[in-house]
């Protein structure tokens, strides 16, 4: 399961067209400009009129879809520690929390993991079951809120995975304890979420000293729904509920997790030449946790 290299990205994604990616043009001088768009209050405005349970991913599913296929720096990064995080999971019977279009679904597949995928969104879902027609591996999709998993019953699965979505669902403590009501004793809970001290409200870029682009950080504390500038970005579309670091690492404790790994990955090589703000800090964490408190 290590080092999964872009030879090995299933075919959607390695012939999938490169509009959108931000490739070599991701300069700091890219990553500035991106950042400038004055539509802060009117993207406030937006997140109060949204009720908290809208499955918003049904209104971009399609963007969301051809974004995922177009991002391939960042999946570079991201996927290949998410999956050594979990690693052997053949013959396990794992839940996908929040899948989406189904693409870690779909690795854990192919890995020989018996997959759940959930979601809210039932058009990402509808993607997803189209590609397992196509293409089967005998992934189980399910419309179900990752704040109940009501669809699954207790102590049913080895493991959890969550790829770059906790930051979507409001209530995280209510996540946590679904999560260990459907986990088996020692099972693993492995999620990637964007890095929580990088990506918080407001967070931007600025030149200073000259040519230094530095990551600018104004409110880390505040535990609020944000929404990015950047209108071509998820988080610029769908918003993100930001949380601190602690936040996540005592819900999780509380309810009796242990933490058993952490990773922040560093683009490096090619990947740090392409994105070089993936150089210099983590824009994600993956962690694993183990259910190893009492039901
Ligand atoms: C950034 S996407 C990540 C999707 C997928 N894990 C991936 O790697 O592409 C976030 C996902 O969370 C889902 N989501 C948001 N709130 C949810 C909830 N309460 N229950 C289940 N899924 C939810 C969205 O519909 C969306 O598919």
């Amino acid at each position: 399961m290590t080092g999964m290299t872009a030879a090995r990205l299933p075919p959607r994604q390695r012939s999938a067209p490169q509009a959108g990616h931000r490739g070599p043009a991701a300069t700091p001088l890219a990553i500035r400009s991106a950042f400038r768009a004055p539509e802060l209050d009117q993207r406030r405005k937006a997140t109060k009129e949204t009720p908290a349970m809208t499955p918003r991913y049904d209104a971009i599913a399609e963007w969301y879809d051809a974004h995922i296929q177009s991002i391939q720096p960042s999946e570079a990064l991201i996927v290949p520690e998410l999956l050594r995080m979990t690693g052997d999971v053949q013959g396990l019977h794992l839940c996908d929390l929040a899948c989406g279009q189904g693409h870690i679904s779909r690795h854990l597949g192919r890995a020989g993991a018996h997959v759940t995928g959930i979601d809210l969104s039932s058009k990402l879902l509808g993607i997803a079951q189209e590609e397992e027609r196509r293409f089967p591996l005998g992934i189980r999709y399910q419309l179900d809120d990752a704040q109940t998993l009501s669809s699954l019953a207790d102590q049913s699965h080895s493991g959890c995975v969550s790829n770059l979505a906790l930051m979507d669902i409001p209530n995280f403590t209510a996540v946590v304890s679904a999560v260990k009501r459907v986990l088996k004793p020692e099972a693993f809970f492995v999620f990637s979420i964007t890095h929580p001290c990088f990506q918080a409200p407001e967070a931007h870029w600025e030149v200073r000293d000259g040519d230094r682009v530095t990551r600018v950080i104004p409110e880390y504390f505040q535990e609020r729904e944000w929404w990015s500038v950047n209108t071509e970005s998820v988080r610029g579309r769908v918003g993100a509920h930001h949380r601190t670091l602690s936040t996540y690492i005592n819900t999780l404790i509380r309810a009796g997790f242990t933490l058993e790994a952490i990773s922040e990955p560093q683009a490096t090589g090619e990947l740090g030449t392409i994105k070089p703000e993936f150089a210099t800090i983590p824009p994600f964490m993956v962690m694993r946790w183990i259910n190893a408190g009492t039901h």
